[in-house]
């Protein structure tokens, strides 16, 4: 996979270099081909010469420009991760391990956070980002993200009745206040495993769902998050987004066209 940033040290600061078409697509500048065609026009300057290079690395302290005006760096970063078993989707405990555990300290001033929640014993797939409005849409049912998780329970295997009842939506009353679901998609696999597609995030939703149905779930992994699959073999690892896949979100939840 491309490296999208590198860190050099100057004089004991560290500096976070990026791509100069990454740099401009993550501050809103428009999607990577569209800054890559104002770079070659020669629209864009670094430290007051024209650079047609997208690929040329940008710092922190350099200045750059777009048809004469200095850009704002919003340095938005997205990451995928495969949360472990046992760890907190929260960026600081007294006691336990959180998500933060996994960030590398050079990134520990970037305001990184998770894109929801999965329970302390749930893993598989959160999106880790500082973009605020992305992480906003991603979690609400406004914008319809699908997520998916297979379920590994105890009880009775699915019913096709069961199939159609979670097709069509039903209500969580388990807790003071009644939830109305909006419909969701359960696929059996085997006797005791399911796939589930959910496109909100109620707290602890989908044991509370498989729990009215008398299923007790007993594992559980988020495998998607819209058409983001959770990283093969990297348990524990922060992996960059390629720049299809921001694209895609921010497309996905209407921030770009
Ligand atoms: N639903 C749950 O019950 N737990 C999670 O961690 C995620 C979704």
């Amino acid at each position: 996979m491309t490296c999208y940033y590198f860190e050099k040290i100057f004089n004991n600061a560290t500096i976070l270099f990026m791509r100069l078409d990454k740099m401009l697509a993550n501050s809103g500048y428009g999607t990577r081909s569209e800054v890559r065609k104002l770079i070659t026009r020669g629209l864009v300057c670094i430290n007051g010469e024209v650079c047609k290079d997208a690929g040329q690395n940008v710092g922190d302290t350099d200045t750059v420009e777009l048809d004469g005006a200095k850009c704002s760096s919003k340095e938005h970063l997205y990451f995928k991760f495969d949360k472990p078993d046992g760890v907190l989707t929260a960026m600081e405990d007294k006691r336990l391990p959180t998500i933060a555990d996994f960030i590398p300290a050079s990134l520990m001033t970037k305001k990184l956070s998770p894109v929801g929640r999965l329970d302390y014993h749930t893993t598989g797939l959160l999106i880790i980002t500082n973009d605020g409005e992305l992480s906003h849409r991603l979690t609400s049912p406004k914008y319809k993200i699908p997520k998916t998780y297979q379920i590994t329970f105890e009880g009775q295997k699915i019913t096709d009745d069961m199939v159609n009842t979670f097709a069509e939506g039903f209500t969580l009353d388990d807790m003071d206040t009644p939830v109305k679901l909006a419909p969701s998609t359960l696929v059996p696999v085997d006797d005791n495993h399911c796939l589930l597609t959910i496109k909100e995030g109620k707290t602890h939703q989908v044991r509370r769902m498989m729990a009215k149905f008398n299923r007790s779930v007993v594992e559980l992994r988020r495998v998607s998050i819209g058409d983001i699959k959770v990283p093969e073999q990297k348990e524990g690892e922060l992996i960059e987004m390629p720049s299809s896949e921001i694209e895609y979100l921010l497309k996905a939840t209407g921030i770009t066209k």
